[in-house]
């Protein structure tokens, strides 16, 4: 008898899509709403980077990287938050300096295999009976078995215009021109990352997130939940 993985027990649902799309938040309320385990996989990327940067190693040597990835605790608690050696990790992984450091990390495959592994293990943990895993490879790579995969999509423009509205409330200088830029940059910059570029798969459901609010988005999400898991 085949015998049965963690992977096929418990449910999973992923929402990929480029930043700010609004996949963090509406993956969030999804886990919320079903109550199930969250992961942030970008959260991940960022707490390696913080742990990598506060022992004075350089994220851009994936040996350096894949050393302080086997020398620290790395997991997330029940709300997605991540926690690297018993220290759960908010603000710490939103900085500037986190920011400019991060796609470094994320670039090197390796450690991207690495992480992946350490994601999927959270399966494993007893008492999970479904996770909502959210990032850029979430439904492609980390969970490629995922009965509900969902590419979040809303236009540059879209996506710049909220982000300017959120960042001038902490930098009243900030431009609509900058915010616009610095998104495209890192759009461009997730698009070559091969295989774990963003990109719906032919079973994607596409989650047009520009014009909604985020119950109606939800609303959504959970009508795709029941007709895929009801059908289990
Ligand atoms: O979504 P975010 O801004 O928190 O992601 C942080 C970084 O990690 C960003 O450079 C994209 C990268 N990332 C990735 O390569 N793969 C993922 N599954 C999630 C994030």
């Amino acid at each position: 008898m085949a015998q049965v993985t963690p992977l096929d027990r418990v449910a999973v649902i992923t929402l990929d899509g480029l930043s700010g799309s609004g996949k963090s938040t509406l993956a969030k309320q999804l886990a919320v709403a079903l109550n199930w385990s969250y992961i942030d996989s970008g959260a991940w990327y960022r707490a390696l980077t913080w742990a990598v940067l506060q022992n004075g190693l350089a994220v851009d040597d994936s040996t350096q990287v894949l050393q302080v990835l086997s020398q620290i605790e790395l997991t997330s608690d029940s709300d997605g938050m991540v926690v690297v050696d018993k220290q759960s990790l908010r603000d710490e992984l939103r900085t500037q300096l986190i920011d400019k450091n991060v796609s470094a990390v994320a670039d090197h495959f390796d450690v991207r295999d690495a992480l992946n592994e350490k994601m999927r293990g959270l399966l494993a943990i007893e008492n999970v009976k479904g996770v909502v895993a959210d990032g850029r490879d979430a439904g492609t790579i980390i969970f490629a078995n995922a009965p509900l995969k969902v590419f979040v999509e809303v236009p540059l423009e879209v996506r710049a215009q909220r982000r300017f509205e959120q960042q001038r409330k902490l930098d009243s200088d900030v431009t609509l021109t900058q915010v616009q830029h610095a998104l495209s940059q890192r759009d461009s910059h997730d698009a070559h990352r091969g295989s774990a570029a963003p990109h719906p798969t032919d079973e994607s459901y596409i989650l047009d997130n520009s014009n909604q609010s985020v119950e109606q988005a939800v609303g959504r999400l959970l009508t795709w939940h029941q007709q895929i898991f009801a059908a289990k």
